[in-house]
């Protein structure tokens, strides 16, 4: 429209021009025919008549630029109208396929590895949103991938130390009949019996870690909870602990809150983590160490805590400490023959019962582990041997 008002424009001023022209032309003819004397009263009419239709004209010309300047001005607006209007349905196209990919992306990046997105928008657009796709599609059948290569070995290694363990068991068992002979053999045949035995019990207790770590990757590490005195199954732990400890110069003492509710657990596995917590807090720790175990109620909780003032552990290797097979390198560690598997094992031990474990530790003033356990929720025969007449037991 606006284009259709220049070109009239145009148009109107060359009309314009010609029909002045020509009144000038008329109106010198007429001063001509009255100059040469031959004109008289008609030639003086026609050179008055021209001067008005010269002003017809102009008045003609001005108000026919105003008409064709709003015709422009409507062209112009009509037009911006209409390319905002383009503009915006463009960016709106290109906003929808692009918001869909940033959320898509984000779902992708939180785990959820079906997201994809709907194809479509500008050519540019629908190639990202096709890239996009292609890329979550692979993740996705990458993740199965890596479940079934899990699962795989998982199984693997379950049957292995499964069918390992059998064999062993029994080749332990004869080197313990021959060291109840140990008189009638000689000195010589008896130490050897001895490393046998050793070795036997080291690789019964891997294969029972690793069995234990791959069932609860397989999520067929079964608990058989049940309603389970605190203070009896401590003690019981602190007795079997305490040769040990002793051999070693420490102090094992135990001191138990009076009021502890039952917490509903299978108890072997609970004697488990308190051994591995224990045995660690004894061979990391030098000869003349203390080491305490102390059970408090907290909310619906038990906290049982195992500290020790050993060697302590550096802060960049207590990130890691229940990572399997990471043993530390500060103190003791490396005199200490462990596979480093005793806290990840007690870990996913707390946490099928739907407890918690934590660590903190000091450098050189000791460290406390604490094993948060859920209370028995109905009340019912506890049971975690015979309860003590004294509910808080100082030992050592
Ligand atoms: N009480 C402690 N004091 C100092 N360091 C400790 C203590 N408990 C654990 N650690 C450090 O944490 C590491 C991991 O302990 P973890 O019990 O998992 O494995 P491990 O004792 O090395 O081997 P094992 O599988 O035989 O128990 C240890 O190697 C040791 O460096
Ligand atoms: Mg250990």
């Amino acid at each position: 429209m606006a284009v259709i008002g220049v070109g009239r424009f145009i148009q109107q001023r060359q009309d314009f021009e010609d029909s002045i022209a020509r009144s000038y032309q008329v109106e010198m003819v007429a001063r001509e025919r009255i100059a040469r004397g031959t004109g008289g009263v008609k030639a003086r009419a026609v050179v008055n008549q021209q001067a008005t239709r010269r002003e017809e004209l102009r008045d003609e010309i001005s108000g026919d630029t105003r008409d064709t300047a709003l015709l422009v001005a409507a062209g112009l607006l009509a037009g911006l109208t209409g390319a905002l209007l383009l503009f915006s349905g463009l960016i709106s196209s290109m906003r929808r396929p692009l918001e869909q990919l940033v959320d898509a992306a984000g779902r992708l990046a939180a785990g959820d590895r079906s997201a994809r997105v709907e194809v479509g928008g500008l050519a540019e657009t629908a190639t990202l949103g096709t890239a996009f796709n292609e890329m979550a599609e692979e993740l996705e059948q990458e993740e199965v991938r890596r479940a079934e290569l899990d699962r795989l070995k998982d199984d693997f290694v379950l049957t292995a130390s499964h069918e390992l363990r059998s064999p062993l068991t029994s080749v332990q068992g004869f080197a313990e009949l021959l060291m109840l002979e140990r008189d009638s053999l000689t000195p010589r045949q008896a130490e050897t019996v001895e490393v046998i035995l050793d070795n036997c019990r080291h690789l019964v207790r891997l294969l029972n870690d690793l069995l234990d770590l791959a069932r609860s990757d397989a999520g067929r590490l079964s608990i058989r909870p049940q309603p389970t005195e605190v203070a009896p199954l401590i003690a019981d732990v602190v007795r079997t602990m305490r040769a040990q400890t002793e051999a070693g110069g420490q102090a094992l003492s135990e001191a138990v809150d009076p009021n502890l509710p039952p917490i509903d657990v299978e108890p072997d596995r609970i004697r488990q983590i308190l051994v591995n917590l224990i045995t660690n807090a004894h061979e990391y720790s030098p000869e003349g160490a203390s080491i305490g175990v102390t059970a408090r109620v907290g909310g619906a909780e038990v906290e049982i805590a195992v500290s020790d003032n050993g060697p302590g552990i550096p802060k960049e290797h207590l990130e890691r400490i229940f990572e399997r097979f990471t043993r530390g390198d500060a103190g003791l560690t490396q005199r200490v023959g462990g596979t480093g598997l005793g806290l990840a094992i007690s870990k996913s031990l707390a946490e099928a019962h739907g407890g918690s474990i934590v660590a903190e530790s000091e450098v050189g003033r000791g460290s406390t582990f604490r094993l948060r356990l859920p209370v028995a929720s109905a009340p019912g025969t506890a049971t975690g041997g015979a309860p003590s007449d004294q509910a808080t037991a100082e030992a050592g």
